[in-house]
C-alpha cells in the first residue's frame, strides 16, 4: 500500500502518524516544505521518498509537482491530519485518483459556513451564524442574530482573531482587530461548558471515540494569559449529557458522510443541557489531545489510525480505562525559565497518576503563549475517577509555576 503523508514532520503529532503507517505496512511518501535533512531521523528513516515542495499552500503547483513526482506508480490513500492541508489532500486524491475525501467532501470541513449550512440542512443544532466579508455585513449580522455574538476567521485555527462580543461597541473593536481576515462568521455566542467528540472511523464506521472536557473554554484561556489550561479525556460518555454530545457526534459525521481517518468536533452543552454544535475537523486534534486518549485508554492510536486508514480496522483493545487530564503550563514572568515551584509537592501526593510531564527545561526563554496551545510544556494525570482527575489537574494548573525572569 502507497501512502502520500503531507507534511509527515510538522506538527508535532505528524511524525507518530507517520511511523504509525509505516509500522502497518504502508509504503509512505512524504510532501513537505522543509528539506529532507531537516526531518527527524525517525521520521525519515520510515519515509520510502519524500518531495519537497516550495509552499504547500499553493495548491495547484503541489498538485502538478506530485503528479509529475509519482508517475506511474499507484497510490493508494493520501493523507493529511493537519488542519490548512485538508483540502489539499483532497485534492490531489482527485488528481491521483486515489480514494478517500473528495474536495467538495473536504470543504465543509475546512468553511465554518458551508459546514454549519449542510448541518442545518440535516437538522442539527448549530449556533445561529452568518458569513460577513465587509464591516457592514457584520454590523448588519450583528442585528439579524443578536448579541451575545462572536467574532471568527471563516478558516480559524486556534482560536485566533476570535473575540466574544457583548455590544456594538465591543463590535465595532472586533472590526479594527480582525481587519486583515478576509472572511468571518457572525455567531450566536453559546453559553456553557465546551468538549470535544473526537473519532477514528473507517468507511463511515466509527471505529473509536472520545469526548475530551476543556476547562476552561479554549477561548478563555487564549484571552487570559494567566490560565493553565485543561482538557480531559472521559473515560465515561455514557453519561446523560455527554451521551447528548455524543449523538450529536454521530449525526455531524453522518450529515458530512466522513467516511475514513481521524475527525475532531468541539461542541457546547447550556446550562440547560442543550449540546450545540461547535466545529469540526476532518483530522485529528493537536495540542497532544491524542496522546491524552492513548493515555486514557492505554493504546497507540498513532498506529490506530494508520491501521484503520489502511486496513479498515482498528484492532487494539481501546476501551477507556481512565479519565486522562492534560495540563498546558504557561510560565510566569518573562525571559528565561528559572525555577519550577510546587512540582515536588503535587508528586508526592500524586507521583503514580502523573504519566507525563515535558517542560520548558531551566535556563530556556519561554515560550509565547499566544504561539501555542501546550505553552510551557504539558504534564498528564489520569485516574479511573473523573473527581480524583480534575482534583490533580486542579492542583497542577494552579499551585504548580514555571517561573521566568
Ligand atoms: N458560537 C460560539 N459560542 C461560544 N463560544 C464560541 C463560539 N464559537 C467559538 N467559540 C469559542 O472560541 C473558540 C475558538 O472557536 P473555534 O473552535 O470555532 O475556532 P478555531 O480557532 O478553529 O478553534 P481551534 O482552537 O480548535 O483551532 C472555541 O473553542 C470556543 O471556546
Ligand atoms: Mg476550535
Amino acid at each position: 500500500m502507497n501512502v502520500i503523508m503531507i507534511s509527515p514532520g510538522f506538527p508535532a503529532e505528524m511524525p507518530h502518524f507517520t511511523r504509525g503507517l509505516a509500522r502497518v505496512g504502508a509504503r509512505v511518501f512524504g510532501v513537505g516544505e522543509s528539506p529532507v535533512g531537516a526531518l527527524e531521523e525517525d521520521v525519515r528513516s520510515v519515509l520510502s521518498g519524500y518531495l519537497q515542495v516550495k509552499s504547500l499552500w499553493d495548491e495547484q503547483s503541489v498538485v502538478q509537482e506530485v503528479e509529475r513526482w509519482v508517475q506511474g506508480h499507484g497510490i493508494d490513500r493520501v493523507e493529511c491530519l493537519w488542519e490548512p492541508g485538508v483540502v489539499l489532500a483532497a485534492r490531489l486524491r482527485e488528481a491521483l485518483g486515489a480514494p478517500g475525501m473528495t474536495v467538495a467532501q473536504a470543504i465543509p470541513f475546512r468553511d465554518k459556513e458551508s459546514m454549519k449550512q449542510v448541518l442545518d440542512r440535516a437538522g442539527v443544532r448549530t449556533p445561529r451564524h452568518a458569513r460577513a466579508s465587509t464591516s457592514e455585513q457584520c454590523r448588519q449580522a450583528a442585528e439579524e442574530i443578536g448579541y451575545p455574538l462572536i467574532i471568527k476567521p471563516i478558516a480559524g485555527a486556534g482560536s485566533a482573531d476570535t473575540y466574544p462580543l457583548h455590544d456594538e461597541s465591543d463590535l465595532e473593536q472586533a472590526l479594527e482587530l480582525t481587519k486583515h481576515v478576509p472572511e468571518v462568521s457572525v455567531e450566536e455566542f453559546i453559553e456553557g461548558e465546551e468538549f470535544t467528540f473526537d473519532t477514528v472511523c473507517s468507511n463511515g464506521d466509527v471505529l473509536f471515540h472520545n469526548v475530551a472536557w476543556y476547562r476552561p473554554k479554549p477561548l478563555v484561556a487564549r484571552l487570559n494569559a494567566w490560565v493553565n489550561s485543561q482538557a480531559i479525556a472521559l473515560r465515561d460518555t455514557d453519561v446523560p449529557d455527554i451521551k447528548k454530545g455524543k449523538q450529536l457526534g454521530f449525526d455531524v459525521l453522518r450529515a458530512l458522510e466522513f467516511e475514513t481517518g481521524f475527525t475532531h468536533m468541539e461542541w457546547f452543552l447550556t446550562p440547560k443541557g442543550e449540546a450545540v454544535f461547535g466545529e469540526i475537523g476532518a483530522r485529528a486534534p493537536g495540542a497532544r489531545l491524542v496522546h491524552v486518549m492513548n493515555y486514557s485508554a492505554d493504546v497507540d492510536l498513532f498506529t490506530g489510525w494508520a491501521e484503520a486508514v489502511c486496513h479498515g480496522r482498528l484492532s487494539q483493545d481501546t476501551r477507556k480505562r481512565y479519565n486522562a487530564a492534560v495540563v498546558f503550563m504557561r510560565a510566569q514572568g518573562q525571559g528565561t525559565v528559572r525555577s519550577y515551584r510546587g512540582l515536588e509537592q503535587i508528586l508526592s501526593h500524586y507521583g503514580e497518576h502523573i504519566v507525563n510531564i515535558e517542560l520548558t527545561p531551566i535556563g530556556a526563554p519561554r515560550r509565547d503563549w499566544k504561539k501555542s496551545v501546550v505553552g510551557d510544556g504539558w504534564v498528564v494525570a489520569r485516574h479511573p475517577d473523573l473527581e480524583v482527575t480534575s482534583e490533580i489537574a486542579n492542583r497542577l494548573a494552579t499551585d504548580f509555576q514555571i517561573l521566568a525572569s
